[in-house]
Order: C-alpha cells, then structure tokens, then sequence
C-alpha cells in the first residue's frame, strides 16, 4: 500500500486512515467545485504563519457564506496531531472546506465537510533556485482571485504543458494584464523598484512578507503590470508558501534580464532565509 494512505486525516471530527476518510459523492465541493482550500508547510516542524492562513480562509468563508465548523487553536490542534501521528519531520498541510451535501441541489449543506491532511513536504529542485526557472503565459485570469476557491479547472487543465515545455509555472495574463501564477505570486524588479500585481490575485502570505522584507532596501510598488513591462524587467521572481522566493529567468521565448538569476532576487532569497531561521528555527 502507497504510505500516503496509510496516514491518518481529519475529516468532519475523526481523525481516520486517508484510505477510510470518505466523502459524500453529492458533496458540492465535488459536483460543484463548491470548496476552499488553504496550502500551509512547517518549518522546523513549526506551522508557518498559521493566524495568517486561518485569516484568508475566514475571508472565503464570509465570500461563500460557508461557516468553520472549528475555532483557529482547534484546527491548530488537529494539524499538530496529525504532524506527530503521521511521523511528519516538514509537512505540507492541505485543509479544505467544503458546501457539503447541497439542499435541494444548489443550496449550501446544513454541514460544510472540513478535510485537513498533513504530508511530507517535497520541495522544487535546488537548481531552480541557482538557475532560475521559465513561467508560460496562458490568456487567463481567477474568478474571484482574492479568495482561494479550490476550483483550479485551468491549472490542472494546463499542467501537462509544464513537462512538454520545460517550464516551472503558468502565469496568468489577461488582456495584456499579468494577475499571478497557476499556485504563486508574482514580482518583477525594474530600476531597484520591486513590483507586483495589485488586488485582482490570491493576498499570498509569502508575497506579504516578501514586500515586508524588501521595503527597507527597495522602493515597493503594487499596481496593474502589463506582459510587455514583464518581459523587459531587469528580474523577475515566483513567490508561495511551497516555493518561497523562487527566480524566473524565461516568459514563454523572452529572457528576463541577462537570463541569470538577479542579484537582488539573490539579496531577498537571503533575506528569506534569515528571516525563517529567526522566526522558526530558534
Ligand atoms: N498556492 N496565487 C495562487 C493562485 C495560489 O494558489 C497561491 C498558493 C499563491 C501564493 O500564496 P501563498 O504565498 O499564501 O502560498 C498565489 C498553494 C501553494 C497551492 O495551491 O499549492
């Protein structure tokens, strides 16, 4: 048996084997991409920003008028149960919050289905971050793009295009606009100004410490970016709880700067770190 099923899930108050945690087929998470979903790591065995990640999936929650069925240090609890019942070291937390069985169809269930599952986290390869990585453009944008709504419809529909063209990511462009990638933010550095797409994108919680971190060295901008301004930035860089600071040396056939990983793309990674180290592994 894969030992991925044989680790333990929470799932709507019982903590049970994956392979036992059934859902309800009529779930309208299921028949109606009627979720939300939060991705969370640790570091050092330490939850990652946990308050910042129960925050945004508030946030959904008030958008989908659904209700967390737990308060924030239960559902702390329950990830660090799962962490030391699965023999976890780092972990890739993954809850989800879903409509539950539809009244009537379409109507939202009297019992939302909560599902949190805590797996060995597996990291992008190190020479991503020495080399710098390539993004593909697809004319697309979120509906809904401040909350995380587990509909990720194109980015599983396009994930094939990630091994067919040697890329990393997908980056969202619409009308000329760049939002954010399939599972990140976006950065671009032009002129010692650090960059990024305004409201229209997921409020990553790495994107908000990175503009935190960058703030005493660099002038911070958040504003519309168009493809064009992208493909003439001197660095440009991927940013998500999985990823952290991930650079970007390629859009589609364009080379971004000199194609090497930047020096103050290099200067935030450090910075990254630091700060990590401070915070976690103390
Ligand atoms: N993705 N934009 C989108 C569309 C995302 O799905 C994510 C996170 C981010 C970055 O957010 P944060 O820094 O809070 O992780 C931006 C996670 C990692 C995923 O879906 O696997």
């Amino acid at each position: 048996m894969e030992d991925s099923y044989s680790r333990y899930c929470y799932l709507n108050g019982k903590y049970l084997p994956f392979n036992k945690a059934g859902i309800n087929p009529l779930d309208l998470g299921f028949i109606r991409g009627y979720a939300l979903l939060e991705v969370l790591r640790t570091y050092n065995g330490k939850i990652f920003a946990f308050q910042d990640h129960y925050q945004r999936l508030k946030n959904g929650t008030d958008f989908l008028k659904l209700k967390i069925p737990l308060r924030s240090q239960q559902i702390e609890k329950i990830i660090k149960t799962l962490i030391k019942r699965n023999h976890v070291k780092e972990a890739k937390i993954q809850i989800v919050l879903s409509g539950g069985i539809g009244k009537e169809g379409l109507g939202i269930g009297p019992n939302p289905t909560f599902f949190i599952y805590a797996t060995p986290i597996h990291l992008y390869p190190k020479i991503w971050y020495e080399k710098g990585v390539k993004l593909i453009a697809l004319q697309y944008k979120r509906e809904n793009p401040q909350f995380k709504v587990s509909n990720y419809v194109e980015a599983v529909r396009c994930h094939y295009l990630l091994t067919e063209k040697k890329a990393a990511e997908l980056l969202y462009v619409f009308n000329g606009k760049v939002f954010e990638c399939s599972t990140s933010n976006i950065f671009m550095f032009k002129n010692n100004v650090l960059i990024t797409p305004n409201h229209e994108v997921l409020p990553g919680i790495t994107r908000k410490i990175v503009l935190q971190l960058a703030k005493d060295r660099f002038k911070t901008i958040i504003r519309n970016i168009t493809l064009e301004e992208f493909k003439k930035a001197d660095e440009v860089f991927i940013t998500s709880t999985t990823r952290e600071i991930l650079p970007v040396v390629q859009i589609d056939n364009y080379k971004i700067g000199n194609g090497k990983v930047g020096e103050k793309t290099k200067f935030l990674m450090k910075e990254w770190k630091k700060f990590i180290e401070k915070e976690y592994c103390k």
